[in-house]
């Protein structure tokens, strides 16, 4: 009887001790914390989104400065912080990941890095008929794989 009680007390431990330790990780991603306590769709969303499973923070996208508790700092242009991701910025803002495969080994994946290149050189690279853009974004087929807005 003894014994069960430790492994229980053990396993009981160990889930106080991860419990702490991964939120510890995403306590330090402030962009994460404050729009969590303020609510909306897009915490809510992005929870579901492989990269918010691997940890990244709102930031990887949206530039700023993820350690700063101070929202005029956070999200300060002199941080880089893009709040609306517009035209090809989008694109750009996913490559800075998806084309740098040192990036992504540090996130521990070893997917191709080819897909910007690939758009360019794509039918789909071409310009709009705006010719401001270009026609298709990497977030225009990969709604589901990136989620923050509805
Ligand atoms: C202390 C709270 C706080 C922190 C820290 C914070 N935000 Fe915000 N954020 C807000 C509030 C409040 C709004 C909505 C009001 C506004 O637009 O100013 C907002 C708006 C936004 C928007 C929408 C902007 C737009 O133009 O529509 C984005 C995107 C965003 N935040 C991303 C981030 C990122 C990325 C970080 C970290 C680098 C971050 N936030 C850190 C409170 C915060
Ligand atoms: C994987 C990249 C990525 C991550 C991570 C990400 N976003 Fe976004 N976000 C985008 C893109 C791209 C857009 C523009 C989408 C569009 O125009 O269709 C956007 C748009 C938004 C908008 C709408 C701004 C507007 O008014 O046009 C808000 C608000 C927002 N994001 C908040 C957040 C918050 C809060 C987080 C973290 C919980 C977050 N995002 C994480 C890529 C990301
Ligand atoms: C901060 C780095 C970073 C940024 C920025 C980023 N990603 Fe990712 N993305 C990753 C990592 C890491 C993975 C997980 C790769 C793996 O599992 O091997 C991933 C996975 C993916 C996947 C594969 C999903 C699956 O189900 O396997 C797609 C598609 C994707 N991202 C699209 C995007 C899009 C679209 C954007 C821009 C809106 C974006 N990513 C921005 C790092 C990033
Ligand atoms: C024309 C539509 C389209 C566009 C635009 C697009 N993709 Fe994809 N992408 C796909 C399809 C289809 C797949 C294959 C899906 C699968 O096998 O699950 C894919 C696969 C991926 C994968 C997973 C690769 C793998 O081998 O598992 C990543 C990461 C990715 N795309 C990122 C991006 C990024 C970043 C951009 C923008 C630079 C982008 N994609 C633009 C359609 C697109």
């Amino acid at each position: 009887m003894g014994g069960l009680h430790e492994n229980i007390f053990i396993t009981f431990l160990l889930i106080i001790f991860f419990g702490i330790y991964s939120s510890t990780s995403r306590a330090e991603d402030q962009c994460f914390v404050c729009h969590e306590s303020i609510g909306g769709t897009e915490v809510e969303l992005y929870k579901k989104d492989i990269h918010f499973k691997k940890g990244i923070s709102c930031s990887g996208c949206h530039g700023g400065n993820s350690k700063s508790e101070d929202m005029e700092v956070a999200m300060s242009k002199a941080n880089g912080f893009v709040g609306k991701i517009k035209g090809d910025q989008i694109s750009l803002a996913c490559s800075k990941c998806h084309s740098d495969k040192e990036m992504m080994k540090k996130y521990g994946s070893s997917l191709p890095t080819n897909q910007f290149e690939q758009l360019q050189k794509s039918v789909h690279g071409k310009l709009s008929i705006s010719g401001k853009e270009k026609i298709l974004q990497c977030i225009t087929c990969h709604k589901s794989a990136w989620n923050c807005i509805a």
